[in-house]
């Protein structure tokens, strides 16, 4: 097992909240794929002084990780990786068995991607199960990273029991509740470490690994293995079903001629409803929260004990973003004042923000995939533009020309649609742009700009939930 030495004082980062310790129990751990999830783990587990050998089976990504460059647009992730190689505290390779063979832990950070049924494909899971198994040349603890249906760290032990020869595993789950662009914070200051076990021994290693974060009073859940499953999608749950409720109640608030954003202060301040998560947008997207909630009424399903609760949020989410697919072309058609049947041909529309959320390259279930095919379809031609993820929206959103600079997108629009946050959509003055486009029509589905500035500026603008003066 791991041995106890002593490390010099180090330099931490601001963003670490962690006492610097002049001790620590350096553990050797695998980190079997470098998605987001593996990725980001290993790079802070190593930056907290563990000795991590990540591991994938693309041999062009491990050497172009080794040289520090990073595949995904993650604020900060660069230097921590690069920091964590200077040190000789990271690694990286394709050879599983060798990675395996020289450490005590592996976490499975792969891939459990939607299936075409809505389950979570699990098989990446079974695979990387049976290659730790049969490359192991003695015991290991072997910890699920990737979010996982209740029961999947029961049938990963199974797996290794059956593969691993002589050899005992324990197993360990312990879900991640980073947020993309803001994972390497979300590490260093989470509000709380989960993790579940099947035995004393599992859990003792584990206290280990976290054991700096537990020193600093961070609050930790230990539990067992089906718990600690249930915690991560009953999380991304919870959260979705707060994003749902505040669309819901800013679609009543246009109806009604309240405010949304004095609601979800309104609400937000009691304590035990919180101010987090309480933004109308276009609709929760990204590479977690629609596939872990659909994922999570499936198993309710199959346990016998649906939930009708997230089955609704469910609906709600996907009913939410084809409504404001509608009352995009219905405000267009409005403010241009146009009666055609299909007000949108041959209009141009710009598209600011492509990416699910501000500070990702990520494209999954973003909003952008959703409108832009639909303004597309009914004539419109559209650019996009994004300061990460244009790329990405050109490989999955046909006929969309797309641009890094918001200029180019703005010249000639007829209308503008904001989809996402970003800091230097944000800070677009629009009283400047007014010049550059055909028609000032601007469809604010994220609420970034005051609707009394715009209405002073003469801009047909449509924000969620909160009235325009009179
Ligand atoms: C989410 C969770 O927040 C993380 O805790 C979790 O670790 C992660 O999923 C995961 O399971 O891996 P993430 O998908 O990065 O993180 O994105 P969030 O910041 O949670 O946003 C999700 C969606 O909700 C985005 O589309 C966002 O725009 C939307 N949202 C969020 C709103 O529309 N309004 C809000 O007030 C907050």
């Amino acid at each position: 097992m791991p041995k106890r030495r002593l490390i010099p004082h180090r330099r931490w980062d601001s963003c670490l909240p962690l006492q610097p310790k002049n001790w620590v129990k350096i553990m050797k751990i695998a980190m079997i794929g470098t998605g987001y999830v593996g990725l980001v783990t290993g790079a802070c587990l190593a930056k907290i002084g563990h000795e991590i050998i990540c591991v994938d089976h693309d041999d062009t990504k491990v050497v172009a990780l080794r040289g520090g460059t990073i595949p995904i647009y993650e604020p900060g992730l660069d230097n921590v990786v690069a920091e964590a190689i200077g040190k000789g505290q990271l690694s990286f390779t394709a050879d599983l068995a060798q990675a395996v063979e020289s450490v005590d832990v592996v976490f499975i950070a792969v891939g459990t991607p939607q299936a075409s049924d809505g389950r979570s494909d699990l098989s990446q899971i079974e695979t990387a199960a049976k290659q730790i198994a049969k490359s192991a040349n003695g015991d290991k603890l072997v910890v699920v990273k990737s979010t996982v249906p209740v029961g999947t760290c029961r049938r990963v032990g199974r797996i290794l029991g059956k593969h691993g020869g002589s050899h005992s595993f324990r197993v360990a789950s312990n879900p991640e509740f980073l947020r993309e662009g803001n994972a390497v914070s979300d590490f260093m200051q989470p509000d709380r470490i989960v993790y579940g076990s099947n035995t004393a021994e599992a859990e003792a290693v584990m206290d280990e690994i976290y054991a700096q974060f537990e020193a600093d009073n961070v609050p930790m859940v230990k539990t067992t293995l089906e718990t600690s499953e249930l915690i991560k999608y009953s999380a991304n749950a919870f959260l979705a079903a707060k994003v749902a409720f505040i669309n819901e109640m800013a679609n009543l608030c246009d109806a009604t001629g309240a405010n949304v954003e004095d609601l979800s202060l309104g609400i937000g301040l009691d304590e035990r409803i919180g101010k987090a998560f309480l933004k109308p947008g276009p609709g929760y997207g990204g590479s977690c929260f629609p596939k872990d909630t659909l994922a999570l009424t499936i198993l309710a399903q199959e346990a016998d004990s649906p939930s009708r609760i997230i089955e609704s949020v469910v609906d709600s989410n996907s009913n939410h973003i084809r409504r404001l697919g509608r009352k995009i072309a219905d405000f267009c058609a409005d403010s241009w004042g146009e009666e055609r049947a299909n007000p949108l041909i041959d209009k141009r529309i710009a598209v600011l923000g492509l990416a699910f959320k501000a500070n990702t390259d990520d494209i999954r279930s973003a909003a952008s995939t959703v409108i832009a095919p639909l303004l597309i379809k009914q004539g419109a031609s559209v650019i996009g533009f994004d300061p990460e993820a244009t790329q990405a929206a050109e490989a999955v959103i046909d006929h969309i020309e797309t641009t890094t600079d918001i200029d180019t997108a703005l010249t000639g629009a007829d209308a503008v649609v904001v989809l996402t946050e970003w800091d230097v959509i944000k800070a677009i003055e629009w009283a400047e742009k007014r010049p550059l486009l055909n028609a000032p029509v601007v469809i604010d589905l994220r609420n970034l700009y005051a609707p009394e500035r715009m209405a002073e500026l003469e801009y047909h603008y449509l924000s969620l939930g909160r009235p325009n003066p009179a």
